[in-house]
């Protein structure tokens, strides 16, 4: 069985899906970080992000401690893994977006290292993280998907995006609250939801694709389909509810495919010149659906088709769903409305393909045409 969150007004319910690769169990239930403070192994700290609000945490709040991380940089990530050494929680409740959920999970697991190691030691594998805090995830936007994935994307110093894997990664328990995202603004939603979007359509033409994921990616964009467009521009607690569904099935189909070159490519944008994660990747698959296409026509068509575009096919049916998400959100669907000069997509193409995600994209992607795209796009 594939799925399901209720799309209407989500029970306590344990999540159902087949899906034999990924160990995290999955709740939904509202009043999440109240259930999972009260529940998880005592004493629960309390994780979250610099600008929650004291609102979205209910009696939690006032009985738990808690530790504010300020964003996924490595220092701020050792911080955190220091705090957790110190005070020797048995669970860390993280709630956040993305960037809090996979500081969360990385300090975790370096709080059962007896040493800080290097960065770069995690990111090659070479000092394998440990965790003995049980950890629970709890997302407050809808799209990352890193409650149930087993990587953390974490930022350098010097703004490099790097990757942690680690199976100490994946979390206990991720508890989906649709009304915890409900705070965030179209600009906010639209981002989260591209970002989820993402994650579907590279689960498809994933070079790691098998049929179970591909059940949970497809169904991931009929929600979209269906949610994501009134999430931004009106949204109500069932589009909210139908996106954290749609985020989490693309996590969890992502679990298993990784991302491809959208995603690969996407870094410097958001590394150097800031572009939201989301908004990056969108206008990334702006450029790289086309020349996707011709090497994988039927992968291309398969996400199309569970988009279920009307008036338009295949990659350019996803293209223009992208171009009316950007737009809802009252954004232009080019690079240089963001600051993108020709010069920084042509110092950056080249380096991005260097990048690890690249080898799950389909074989034979044409370089040269990809940077044409994204110069069109500026
Ligand atoms: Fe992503």
């Amino acid at each position: 069985m594939v799925l399901a969150v209720s799309e209407t007004a989500p029970q306590r319910q344990i999540v159902q899906i087949e899906c034999g690769w990924n160990p995290v169990r999955v709740l939904s239930e509202r009043g999440a970080v109240d259930m999972a403070a009260r529940n998880a192994r005592s004493p629960a700290v309390l994780v979250i992000g610099g600008h929650s609000r004291r609102s979205e945490f209910g009696e939690a709040a006032n009985h738990r401690k808690r530790l504010v991380v300020p964003s996924s940089r490595w220092n701020s990530v050792l911080a955190l893994a220091a705090e957790l050494r110190r005070l020797r929680p048995g669970s860390v409740v993280a709630v956040g977006g993305g960037s809090v959920l996979d500081a969360a999970k990385v300090a975790c697991g370096l709080a059962g290292l007896p040493d800080e190691p290097a960065l770069g030691d995690l990111v090659n594998g070479t000092i394998p993280l440990r965790r003995t805090i049980e950890l629970w995830q709890i997302p407050t936007t809808a799209g990352t998907g890193s409650e149930v994935t087993k990587w953390s994307s974490i930022w350098t110093e010097d703004g490099r995006k790097v990757s942690v894997e680690a199976d100490a990664l994946y979390a206990d328990v991720a508890v989906l609250d649709p009304a915890l995202t409900a705070s965030m603004d179209a600009r906010l939603t639209a981002a989260t939801g591209l970002d989820a979007l993402g994650h579907a359509v590279e689960s498809i033409w994933s070079r790691n694709h098998r049929p179970e994921t591909d059940r949970l990616a497809c169904h991931a964009l009929g929600l979209i389909a269906r949610h994501l467009p009134d999430a931004v521009s009106g949204p109500t607690a069932r589009h909210r509810t139908g996106m954290s569904s749609a985020a989490l099935h693309a996590g969890l189909a992502l679990s298993w495919c990784r991302s491809t070159a959208p995603h690969a490519l996407s870094y410097p944008f958001t590394g150097v010149l800031g572009i939201e994660h989301g908004l990056a990747v969108g206008l990334m698959l702006l450029a790289v659906l086309e020349p996707t296409e011709r090497i994988a026509p039927q992968r291309v068509e398969l996400a199309a088709n569970a988009l279920r575009i009307s008036g338009s096919s295949g990659s350019r049916g996803i293209a223009a769903f992208v171009k009316d998400i950007f737009s809802r959100a009252g954004l232009t669907a080019r690079l240089g409305g963001f600051g993108v000069t020709p010069e920084f997509v042509d110092q950056t193409v080249a380096a991005a393909a260097a990048q690890p995600r690249f080898a799950n994209h389909p074989d034979g992607l044409d370089m040269d045409e990809v940077r044409g795209a994204l110069l069109r796009l500026v």
